[in-house]
């Protein structure tokens, strides 16, 4: 207790004094806004071919031109992607520290360790993956094989692609428990695939024969612990744990399964360095993934792994033991900082009857060794209002971008909500609940 409130007050300092830099770093954000510096990130989006993502992409490029030079009520406010800028603030702090100098001769070959079963597999990456599993506590990692992906956007195909059988009659049905991921439905019919094919919602899946099930856990957009839903014979299940972090649930104990999935988008926030991993026991889907990744991308960037290693080698250094009492620890700042968050926003909902949020369960989180309360990456917010039966629309009316709940496959009175946008936006956010409420 005595170092957990050492730890606390270490905290608190440091929060004073990124709060003395915030202007320093709004200013750079507005500028960068102003420039166009955003807009010209999010211009990639519409080539992820997808109608919905296309049009949520869409809705980003004019939220950030029309909030350009905006201040206060009249800005939208984009909370519809997941983008985990809330994290920059962190790595600000960190300077230097995380940054990486690549020489032009470097990585210049496109293999990494002809020896690896994953070639194109950094072996500074692997190191690093390991070493922070351990260090948290959230995965076992002996026995099995890395595949790194271009973001685990990549390595959820490559896994569809791997687990389906290629000679079989007809495609492999690919199913989630609703509310699911958006991205699922899409990615698994984006290419009409001869292989897979997204059946839709556990809950309503009948079908005889093998299939395919994501489990997310915890669950994007709800934030609830998962598990498999369907337990038939043929099931071959994929658990995505992209949000399996301290920050935002507690680690129960090292998840154990045939293939689990990673990134260090919702892990550290560098969603635009896109690597994810995956711990693949079975050499033989391993190796199918490690094909697909081949045939796709002809590995993944080498220079993006290097990248991802230093910044997972400074985060794991600030964790291990011995290091935390310095008040740097990453997972304890997320942590709090999230904590507040949430704090914030129940106050916010619980001021009035239009609004939501569900009800979590706290459980003992044996890497922060003490009782944490779930906080997602996203607010799973439900329009209470009888009036109000699509409360997309509804926050849409109000310059609130959010996603509803239909792209998950439940009802439109739910909106999901992300929690990991700056302060500047979720300060915004708030405030603008509030006014509805009142
Ligand atoms: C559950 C889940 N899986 C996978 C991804 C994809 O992440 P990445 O940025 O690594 O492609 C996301 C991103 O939001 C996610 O929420």
């Amino acid at each position: 207790m005595a170092k957990f409130l050492s730890i606390f007050t270490m905290r608190n300092l440091l929060v004073l004094s990124l709060a003395l830099n915030l202007s320093l770093i709004m200013r750079v954000f507005l500028d960068g806004e102003k420039q166009g510096f955003f807009f010209s990130v999010e211009q990639r989006g519409p080539s992820m071919g997808e109608d919905k993502e296309a049009h949520a992409t869409q809705r980003t490029l004019q939220s950030v031109s029309s909030s350009s030079g905006q201040e206060g009520m009249e800005k939208v406010i984009n909370l519809d992607h997941g983008d985990p800028t809330m994290y920059e603030k962190y790595w600000m702090m960190m300077g230097e520290r995380t940054t990486v100098v690549i020489p032009g001769w470097h990585s210049m070959s496109y293999f990494s360790d002809v020896k690896n079963l994953c070639w194109f597999l950094e072996p500074e990456f692997a190191k690093q993956v390991f070493r922070l599993h351990r260090v948290v506590g959230n995965a076992v990692t002996e026995g099995r094989h890395i595949v790194v992906g271009t973001g685990s956007s990549q390595l959820i195909l490559a896994a569809l692609f791997a687990l389906s059988p290629k000679d079989g009659s007809e495609p492999m049905s690919v199913v989630s428990t609703a509310p699911y991921y958006s991205s699922y439905p899409v990615m698994s019919n984006h290419l009409k695939s001869g292989l897979y094919v997204w059946a839709g919602d556990t809950r309503s899946f009948n079908k005889e024969g093998p299939y395919i099930e994501l489990v997310t856990s915890p669950n994007n957009p709800d934030g609830f612990v998962r598990h498999s839903m369907v337990n038939r014979t043929g099931g071959i299940l994929v658990h995505d744990l992209a949000y399996y972090w301290p920050q935002y649930t507690p680690i129960s104990s090292p998840a154990d399964h045939d293939l689990t999935l990673f990134t260090v988008s919702k892990a550290t926030g560098h969603a635009g360095t896109r690597i994810g991993w995956a711990l693949v026991k079975d050499a033989e889907v391993a190796k199918k993934m490690v094909k697909f990744i081949e045939l796709n991308t002809i590995g993944v960037s080498r220079d993006s792994q290097l990248r991802a290693a230093k910044i997972l080698e400074v985060m794991t250094n600030t964790t291990e033991i011995g290091c935390s009492d310095s008040g740097e620890s990453f997972f304890e700042i997320i942590y709090h900082l999230m904590a507040e968050r949430w704090r914030l926003l129940q106050a916010a909902v619980n001021n009035g009857s239009m609004f939501s949020l569900p009800d979590f369960a706290p459980g003992f989180c044996h890497f922060l060794q003490q009782e944490t309360q779930p906080q997602p990456a996203f607010a799973w917010l439900k329009c209470e209002d009888d009036a109000v039966e699509d409360c997309e629309s509804f926050l849409k009316g109000h310059k609130i971008l959010t996603r509803g709940g239909r792209s998950f496959g439940v009802s439109p009175k739910y909106v999901r909500i992300s929690m990991l946008d700056r302060d500047i936006n979720f300060s915004l956010f708030l405030k603008r609940l509030s006014i509805i409420q009142s």
